[in-house]
């Protein structure tokens, strides 16, 4: 697949390969441009600082840039601590000036990859910015995505268009692609212990892109190409999606054969070999789960391949937070109630504990759902002030949960912090976490 716009090549931008000074690296103002500075982006961009490299922070949204700067972004401690002291630094330059790009010796992809309300891969995002990193590279350059995507995007997106440009990879320019493997919100293992995968568009795109990651990256494994590299993380967040599928089928079973199932879990997840522990919940969000499988499904379509156990996994997925409703008002109809006139309380709306990340939170579409069916309803995060739901509906955070006199409250992210000890004894709760404890009148989903 093309999507870009063919280019006249520009030739006589180039340098012969022979003309390539042997420390042409030396040549460049910058060591890494880090392309988009999300949740994945800066950190990456605060990484390769502190591991004493001169890095280009370049994000086209003035937005962003403002909260970067302001010290306002989303960040673990430890890179808020990396923030303060980049910004510090002329050897760390945040900009939103494209033309810039050509003054690094290795240029970063990291835009986001959404799906469109049909669950149609949204490439606008990194086929724009790959084509302004195509438009200003320079030879010498390393240029590698790290955008989670479909197989063959790292061709379609940066080879096919620099070898139009008259570049030849592996030579006078150099592409790879390395998912990257973050998990927001997560202090339990340091980004910078977290092993990184790659594949090059020839043998010497690989070890150039070996050699940039080494330079934060506790270890690099290497794949060889670009679609082995691509395809490793569309495995890893499809094998999250479809354990996670399992888990809420599990979750659902336990509950007809009443059986708590997390004991369940917990007590398979003592075998040291063969299981992973996966946990039940009100649905996925952010911008992998949700989104990734997609990817391969959408172009398994193209080629008829049918994926029929990831196909219903994501469908199973999606209807998660469906679920929490039905279960919301069967417990309400058990007690000669309905979600009519019933207010319900919403604690933790972002998509996963200890980040204010709502992209695709599942609290969103449950929300509404709920507020469709007649409920008032309401929500309590510390992370989160106000949220937009799907419908447009907006909706501001209670200030207090114990004030609001909920009907039925709905725990929805554990938060490490959160405090339930507002609940009280004749609370309705029902449990999408699969891990309150301590609570009375406790339904779980
Ligand atoms: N968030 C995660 O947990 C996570 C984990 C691993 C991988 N990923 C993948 O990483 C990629 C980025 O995700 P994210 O969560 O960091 O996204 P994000 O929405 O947090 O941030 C993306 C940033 O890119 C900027 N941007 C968009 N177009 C740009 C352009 N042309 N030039 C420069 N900047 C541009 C946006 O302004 C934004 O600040 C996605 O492919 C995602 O699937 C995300």
């Amino acid at each position: 697949m093309t999507t870009l716009d063919p280019r006249p090549p520009a030739p006589s931008l180039l340098l012969p390969e022979a003309a390539l000074p042997e420390d042409s690296l030396g040549l460049f103002d910058y060591d890494v441009a880090i392309v988009g500075l999300g949740y994945v982006g800066l950190p990456t961009a605060l990484a390769y600082h502190a591991a004493g490299t001169r890095v280009l922070a370049l994000d086209v949204s003035a937005a962003r840039l403002r909260t970067i700067r302001s010290q306002n972004a989303d960040l673990l401690p430890n890179d808020r601590e990396r923030l303060r002291a980049a910004l510090r630094d002329p050897g760390f330059a945040l900009t939103g000036d494209v033309s810039r790009l050509s003054s690094a010796a290795a240029v970063v992809v990291c835009v986001p990859t959404p799906v469109d309300a049909h669950l149609v891969p949204d490439l606008h995002l990194i086929a724009g910015a790959c084509r302004t990193v195509v438009e200003h590279a320079v030879p010498g350059q390393l240029l590698m995505l790290t955008s989670t995507t479909y197989v063959g995007c790292t061709k379609d997106l940066l080879v096919d268009p620099l070898i139009e440009r008259g570049f030849v990879p592996g030579e006078n320019i150099h592409v790879a692609f390395s998912a990257e493997r973050i998990d927001p919100g997560n202090d339990a293992v340091a980004h910078d212990d977290v092993p990184r995968v790659v594949g090059g568009a020839t043998d010497a795109c690989e070890e150039r892109a070996e050699e940039l990651l080494l330079q934060y990256a506790a270890s690099v494994h290497r794949v060889h190409g670009l679609g082995a590299a691509e395809m490793t993380k569309l495995l890893e967040n499809t094998f999250r999606a479809v354990n996670i599928a399992l888990a809420n089928e599990f979750a659902d079973i336990c509950r007809a054969l009443d059986i708590p199932v997390t004991d369940v879990i917990d007590a398979a997840a003592t075998k040291p070999y063969g299981f992973m522990r996966f946990l039940p919940g009100p649905g996925v969000g952010g911008h992998c789960i949700p989104c990734d499988p997609h990817y391969l499904l959408w172009q398994l379509k193209a080629r008829r391949v049918p994926a029929p156990m990831i196909t219903q996994a994501m469908e199973e997925i999606a209807h998660r937070p469906r679920r929490v409703v039905d279960r919301a008002r069967d417990i309400l109809s058990d007690l000669g109630r309905g979600l009519g006139g019933t207010r319900v309380l919403v604690v933790g709306v972002t998509y996963k504990p200890d980040v204010a990340d709502l992209r695709e939170s599942p609290a969103l579409e449950i929300l509404d759902s709920l507020a469709d069916a007649g409920a008032t309803v309401g929500f309590v995060d510390p992370f989160v002030d106000a949220v937009r739901l799907p419908s447009g509906r907006m909706l501001h955070a209670e200030r207090s949960a114990e004030a609001y006199g909920a009907g039925l409250v709905i725990l929805h992210t554990p938060h490490r912090d959160l405090d339930l000890s507002w609940l009280g004894d004749d609370q309705l709760v029902l449990d999408a976490t699969y891990r309150a404890t301590g609570v009375s009148r406790l339904a779980v989903l």
